[in-house]
Parts: structure tokens; sequence; C-alpha cells
């Protein structure tokens, strides 16, 4: 889809998320590849999933190259994994009974926090992931980067 899309988001307006005033650092459009937590290898405890697992830290890998393919030239595309949360979908519907309650979002919630998180994006956090309440989350171990509420990224150093 990126590479069919890829020429349309170079031609875009760059209306959302933040722009720089240094014109060589603004960006045209933002993608958003919808991953998962379970997709981070430096976050995963647990084991199992691994049909899912897989599919999603290769699509993380999709949205590194993406980032940096689409970082070169004039027109630059923004490129991000977002991890929803667990959102009460027919997807999670097997899960629900071990999700407590307030962690069980509304599609409506989850959509709004996703938004907060692009309308502050810009060419410095092109290529990463994050979840639902703005957070980064490792690709991969010693990816330690975290944004905090503002949308600023700061090292966290504990991941
Ligand atoms: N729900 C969660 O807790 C959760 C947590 C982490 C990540 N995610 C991620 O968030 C994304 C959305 O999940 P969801 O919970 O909304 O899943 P879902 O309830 O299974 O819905 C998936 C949606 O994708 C559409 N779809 C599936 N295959 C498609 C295709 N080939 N072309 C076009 N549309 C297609 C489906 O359309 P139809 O209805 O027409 O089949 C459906 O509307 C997924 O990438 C999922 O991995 C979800």
């Amino acid at each position: 889809m990126a590479k069919y899309f890829a020429p349309l988001l170079r031609k875009g307006t760059g209306a959302f998320g933040h722009q720089f005033a240094d014109q060589a650092k603004q960006h045209r459009a933002i993608l958003v590849n919808l991953t998962a937590k379970v997709g981070s290898i430096g976050d995963n405890a647990l084991g199992g999933w691994y049909s899912y697992r897989m599919s999603k830290a290769a699509l993380n890998m999709a949205t590194k190259n993406l980032s940096i393919e689409l970082g070169r030239g004039k027109t630059k595309v923004v490129c991000v994994s977002l991890h929803p949360g667990t959102v009460n979908t027919d997807l999670s519907k097997p899960y629900h009974r071990n999700v407590p309650k307030d962690k069980l979002f509304t599609p409506e919630y989850s959509v709004n926090c996703l938004m907060n998180i692009i309308e502050n994006l810009d060419m410095v956090k092109t290529g990463k992931f994050f979840a639902w309440d703005g957070s980064a989350l490792p690709c991969l171990k010693g990816d330690t980067t975290v944004q905090d509420r503002s949308g600023q990224i700061k090292s966290n150093g504990d991941v």
C-alpha cells in the first residue's frame, strides 16, 4: 500500500502534525501503520502469539524502512507505528475476560489518543513506534527514547 500511496503522500500539504519553521525539516504527510505492543521485540516478556508478534515486528521494520526512504529529498513523509491499546473490537473479543475494565478502550477513545499523538508528529519522530499514551515502545532492546505528553522525545533509559 505504501508503494502506491507514497507518490500521493509526497504531494500533500503537510496539514497534519507539527511543522518546523525550517523548510528542510518539514513534512508533506504522515503515514501511520497500526501495529501492536506485542510486535515489540524489546518488550516481549511473555512469549506466545507467534504469528501476530512476527507480523507486527515485520510491520515495524517496514515503518523504519519507509521512514528512511520517505525521509529523503524535499518532499518528506513522517512514518510511524502506533499501538492503539487494547480496544473493544472483534479482534480482541476472545481476550476481554483477561483485560481490566479500565484497560479495554472504546474505539473512539483509542482513536482520540492516536490523533493526539499524530498532531504532535514531525520529522524528528519519524521511524518510531508509539503507544496510545504517547510513550515510545522499543522495536528492539536498546531503543530507549520516550515521548512525554507534550510531544517531547526523551530517553527513558530503562528498556
Ligand atoms: N483491538 C485491539 O485490541 C488491538 C490491539 C493492538 C493492535 N490492534 C491493531 O489495530 C488494527 C485494527 O484492529 P481491530 O481490532 O479493529 O481489528 P478487527 O476488529 O479485526 O477489524 C479489522 C478491520 O480491518 C478490515 N480488514 C481486514 N482485512 C482487510 C483487507 N484485506 N482490506 C481492507 N480491510 C480489511 C476489516 O473489514 P471487514 O469488517 O469488512 O472485514 C475490519 O474492519 C489491526 O492492525 C490490529 O492488529 C488492535
